[in-house]
Parts: C-alpha cells; sequence; structure tokens
C-alpha cells in the first residue's frame, strides 16, 4: 500500500490576522507537494483561514472539540460548528489538552466520535511522557491511549488519522530518532490491524520537534505517513520545505 503523506500544521495559540495573512500567502505561494497539507488554527482564525485556503489544496482544521452535539456548554466549540466552517480536520486528545485540560482517554475518544459523525476527520494523538519511556512503559501507554478510541468508534475506526507524539518531543527540539518512532509507529499500525481491515490505508503522523531537516528521514520510515509540526508550522518557508520533503 502506498499512503500519500499528510502534512499538517498545528498553530496552538499562535497568531494574528496580519500574521496569519503572510502565512497563508507563503503557504498559497508554494505551489504543490506531495504531501495533503492542512493547517489547525485557533477557533476565531477559522473564518479567515476559510477564505484564504478555499481555492487552494490546503485544508484547514481546529485543535479541539466538544464531544457534545449542542447545548449548555460554555466556551466549546462542536464539530457541527466546525463542519459549517469548511474544517477537514480536527486535532483530538494532544498532549496539552490531556496534559492542562485533565482530558481522559474516553473524553478522546468520544470527541473522535463527534468529528466523525459531522464528516470532519478527527487526528487523535497519543503519546508518551519521558518518564513513561524511561520506565518501560511507552507501549502499553499508547496501546491504552489507542484503545479506548478504538472501542468507542467501532466500524468508523478506519476514517480516522493518528498523531504519535512523544510528549517529551514536543517543543523541545528532541525528536524521536526514525528507529524509535517507527518501531511505536509499527505498534499503533499492528493494533489498528486487529480492529480494522483499513489498518493498511490508514495514516500515522508523528509529531514532536519535526524541522525542515530531519522530516524527510522520519518521513522515509514505513509506518510514518506525515507529520504533525507546531513550532515549524509558524514559518511559512519552514513548513513548506517539510511538505516539501514528503517522498
Ligand atoms: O502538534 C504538534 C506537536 O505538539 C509538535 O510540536 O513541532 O513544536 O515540537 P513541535
Amino acid at each position: 500500500t502506498t499512503r500519500r503523506k499528510l502534512v499538517v500544521g498545528n498553530w496552538k495559540m499562535h497568531g494574528t490576522h496580519k500574521a496569519n495573512a503572510e502565512l497563508f500567502e507563503g503557504l498559497l505561494a508554494a505551489g504543490p507537494s506531495n504531501a495533503d497539507v492542512a493547517v489547525c488554527v485557533p477557533f476565531p482564525f477559522l473564518a479567515e483561514a476559510a477564505v484564504a485556503l478555499a481555492a487552494s489544496d490546503v485544508r484547514w482544521g481546529a485543535q479541539d472539540c466538544s464531544a457534545h452535539e449542542q447545548g449548555a456548554y460554555t466556551g466549546e466549540v462542536s464539530c457541527g460548528m466546525l463542519h459549517e466552517f469548511g474544517c477537514r480536520y480536527v486535532i483530538v486528545g494532544h498532549s496539552e489538552r490531556r496534559a492542562y485540560h485533565a482530558e481522559s482517554d474516553q473524553l478522546v475518544a468520544d470527541k473522535a466520535k463527534a468529528a466523525l459523525a459531522k464528516g470532519v476527520t478527527p487526528i487523535v494523538c497519543v503519546g508518551e511522557t519521558l518518564a513513561q519511556r524511561e520506565s518501560g512503559e511507552t507501549e502499553a501507554v499508547v496501546k491504552r491511549q489507542l484503545s479506548a478510541v478504538i472501542h468507542t468508534l467501532g466500524h468508523c475506526v478506519g476514517e480516522m488519522v493518528v498523531a504519535y507524539e512523544p510528549v517529551w518531543a514536543i517543543g523541545t527540539g528532541k525528536t524521536a530518532s526514525p528507529e524509535q518512532a517507527q518501531a511505536v509507529h509499527a505498534l499503533l499500525r499492528a493494533q489498528l490491524q486487529a480492529a480494522t481491515p483499513h489498518a493498511a490505508a490508514m495514516k500515522i503522523l508523528y509529531g514532536g520537534s519535526v524541522k525542515p531537516d530531519n522530516a524527510a528521514t522520519l518521513f522515509a520510515q514505513p509506518d510514518i505517513d506525515g507529520g504533525l509540526i507546531g513550532g515549524a508550522s509558524l514559518k511559512a518557508a519552514d513548513f513548506v520545505a517539510i511538505c516539501r520533503a514528503a517522498p
């Protein structure tokens, strides 16, 4: 199976109208790459992303969503709203959400399900902390995180995107080596294979200090299907270079 690479920028809580306009311009000027490309922007910027990117191949999405369809949930944003703003993707279960907002494996799974119900593809993040890696728990942690999603999505499992993001590699400049990342991606793929006939076609992205100079070797690994890019997605030249690193 050849899986087309997917490169997704996660802007996190960055952006201004001015900076966004420059970034969009840089992405649009770049021309095509071999990867599918998307940017996940803060909620208030979804409308301008939709306007700026509508005529391009670049997709857009959000960084979180509610698990609820609608109702008295002050401050929350539903997947139906994301769909109305043209979101193709929504990141769920990013380690920053798990850590700072106490999101459980089950809540993350429920958000993924809510997204699929509205036709928005969830990018489900999993990953171990440094302490967990050092105590040999990496496999158990990512398995537990993924298994909640597999059970909750049922026959729709094949429609999600998975992102492996070792917490110790996020924003630290410490990238997992291509071999370390590939080893975990292979475990995740095997777990998906046991759950769905579509596992071979599913995308598993790597995230954690992906830069223009390490993207190509990461993307060359057999089970790494692209990247979830934080810091380097805020500079058009870097993000474009990462997209171009897709074979
Ligand atoms: O979602 C993106 C990841 O958290 C990676 O962030 O590229 O700044 O390390 P980073």
